[in-house]
């Protein structure tokens, strides 16, 4: 394979840089041509595509977000703009394309492949929701960022005996809450896997408040079945207690990536490259027991992430 494409898709995340830089730098050492695609499946749409050398990636690896830009494709979601899209890759003469991005981005890699084009997928999304890896890009500076919010948050609700409630993101994976629920020391965790019990939650601030707690830190992953300023209200008219919802958005997407997703996004960048040098066919690459791993395209978006029982458990037990 003489010439190949990368582009970054859906929502930003930490360490898709180094992925884009290891993709290029080992691509140019293959011997290959590298084209940069800005925007996601838009610019593909829209044959954005620059030539990368060396220096292009130079100095990115310690920044958030993405150099080549990332959008969210309606156009791609139709089969004849797919179409269009494998016509422009193979006008360019690009055999190989590396998509760095969650279930959306794979879901569209998978249409590109069964139209000639070979696809290496590498997850890049704060929320962890790729079932088939251990872990995605961006996913370990996002609760780096939470647990830095929680901290903070700490002072100013102990200071006042109030209830914080954090939402974070998380859409259909409450990895996000679960991880810095248990590093962050929470009382209780809201996440989509889970039925909503508002009762247990508001039984468990009342419990510590009797046990002399002076605080509780709650985190609502934004997927958990209830509203947050309605959750916010509820907790406050059950349990009587001053009760502040904060909502940390964004922020949560942005920053310099941490060291486990620079090099999760190194690995990933550079084991796409080896496979396309070795003429395999479209895979999803991922970490599974500290291990660059790939699988079928197909059965990365079909594989099921089980939600982390024992994590969930232990949040309890620990803030009793
Ligand atoms: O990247 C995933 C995610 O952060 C979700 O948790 C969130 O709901 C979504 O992206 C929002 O992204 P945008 O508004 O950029 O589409």
């Amino acid at each position: 394979m003489n010439r190949i494409g990368v582009l970054t898709s859906g929502g930003d995340a930490p360490g898709m840089n180094a992925a884009i830089r290891a993709v290029v730098r080992c691509g140019l050492d293959c011997g290959m041509e590298v084209y940069g695609i800005e925007r996601g499946y838009e610019g593909l749409l829209d044959g954005d595509f620059r030539l990368m050398d060396r220096y292009s990636v130079g100095d990115i690896m310690h920044r958030g977000g993405t150099v080549l830009k990332s959008a969210r494709s309606a156009r791609f979601m139709e089969d004849k703009w797919v179409d269009h899209a494998a016509g422009v890759l193979k006008t360019y003469g690009v055999e190989g394309l590396v998509i760095i991005g969650g279930d959306g981005t794979f879901r569209g890699g998978l249409e590109l492949a069964k139209r000639g084009i070979t696809v290496m997928g590498i997850p890049g999304t704060i929320d962890n929701d790729l079932g088939y890896t251990d872990f995605t890009i961006g996913f370990d500076t996002a609760v780096t960022t939470v647990l830095d919010a929680i901290s903070k948050l700490r002072d100013t609700s102990s200071s006042h005996n109030r209830t914080t409630i954090v939402e974070v993101m998380g859409r259909q994976c409450g990895d996000i809450a679960l991880f810095s629920g248990l590093a962050g020391g929470a009382e209780y965790v809201l996440v989509p896997e889970k039925e909503l019990d508002l009762n247990a939650l508001c039984v468990k601030i009342m419990d510590g408040m009797r046990k002399g707690k002076l605080h509780s830190i709650i985190i609502k992953a934004e997927g958990s079945p209830i509203e947050s300023n309605e959750l916010v209200k509820y907790v406050q008219d059950h349990t009587g207690k001053d009760t502040k919802l904060v909502v940390l958005s964004y922020l949560q997407r942005g920053g310099s990536p941490t060291l486990n997703d620079r090099n999760l996004g190194t690995l990933c960048g550079a084991k796409a490259v080896d496979l396309l040098h070795n003429d395999s066919p479209s895979k999803a690459i991922g970490m599974v027991d500290n291990h660059i791993i790939s699988v079928e395209l197909e059965d990365a978006l079909h594989m099921k992430r089980e939600f982390k029982e024992e994590m969930y458990r232990l949040i309890d037990v620990l803030s009793k």
